[in-house]
């Protein structure tokens, strides 16, 4: 989060629903908490929904309390009965690359296009019958990344139920993690996923990086923000950005405005493919 240290920030938001110590009152009434929100579809920002209603500011108009019931407790998740589980993971590291030689990257952050054509975060589908969270996630990596990748308990950032929109959403719970990684390791899992992982060219179709900056004429993180991404994924994203600092909150509230006229452009676009596959598909 901005203005606070990560671990400070990691650690007091990584409390989900337990009370807010002392002092959390001041931390969730500064503005940097306020800015996304303005510029975002609310809908698809559900991790920001463990701000206790408590210390949301009052210009929030909308009411996020059924919403927040998506929010889980880790052991409350886990005692969902007939609830499935999926892990997800977002790996980074920091660099000095610089693209063209002049514009910092700054962070590796690791994606990937999946089958179904959505970016998302390696991971899956896990069965806390018979294995940990953790330990289901680092299989699942495994498959994905074709290099087995230890996370523990510490990388746990939150327990969510899947968006209802999302593919497969019913009874499931999302959980995700982060960890931070050297840069070397980074690139040897880019290069572990594109030739020995199972799952490359089925279940994933490519790692990708996400681009952090932005170019003159707003190329750069508002494009990737712009494409779509399974469940809550997008959102997992930005609230990490934050969380870690890992993008000011300046540039990301940039970014995410010229998202915004990135969609609506695309939305033409499309509709300007469909009149064309409409004439060809009359012709035929
Ligand atoms: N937020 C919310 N839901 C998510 C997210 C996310 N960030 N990422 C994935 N999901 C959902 C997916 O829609 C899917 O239903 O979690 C479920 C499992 O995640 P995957 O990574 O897709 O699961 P995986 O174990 O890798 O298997 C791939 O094989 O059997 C099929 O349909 C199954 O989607 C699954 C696929
Ligand atoms: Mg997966």
């Amino acid at each position: 989060m901005p203005k606070t240290s990560s671990a400070q920030g990691r650690d007091f938001l990584s409390t989900g629903y337990s009370p807010p110590a002392e002092g959390a009152k001041a931390f969730f009434d500064k503005s940097h908490i306020n800015f996304p929100l303005g510029f975002l579809d609310l809908h698809s920002v559900p991790e920001y929904f463990w701000i206790p209603a408590a210390y949301r500011p009052s210009s929030w108009s909308v009411d996020f309390s059924e919403m927040a019931s998506g929010q889980l407790a880790r052991a409350e998740a886990l005692a969902c009965s007939g609830c499935r589980h999926a892990c997800h993971v977002m790996l980074y590291a920091d660099t000095k690359t610089q693209l063209f030689g002049r514009i910092p990257i700054k962070h590796i952050i690791l994606m990937q296009m999946r089958f179904d054509g959505l970016l998302g975060f390696p991971g899956g589908l896990v069965n806390p019958s018979k294995e940990t969270l953790e330990a289901g996630l680092s299989r699942e990596l495994s498959e994905e990344l074709g290099v087995a990748i230890p996370i523990s308990a510490e990388n746990h950032m939150e327990s969510c139920h899947a968006p209802a929109s999302s593919p497969s959403s019913s009874h499931l719970i999302t959980h995700f993690y982060v960890k931070k990684m050297e840069e070397e390791q980074i690139m040897e899992v880019e290069r572990a996923a594109a030739s020995t992982a199972a799952d490359h060219g089925l279940e994933v179709l490519g790692m990708v990086r996400v681009p952090l900056y932005t170019m003159k004429g707003g190329g750069g993180l508002a494009s990737f923000l712009s494409h779509s991404f399974i469940g809550n994924a997008r959102s997992q994203l930005v609230d990490s950005l934050l969380r870690f600092n890992l993008v000011s909150p300046k540039e990301l509230h940039k970014a995410l405005t010229h998202s915004l006229k990135i969609h609506t452009h695309t939305a033409e676009d499309l509709q300007a493919a469909l009149v064309l596959t409409e004439v060809k598909r009359k012709q035929f």
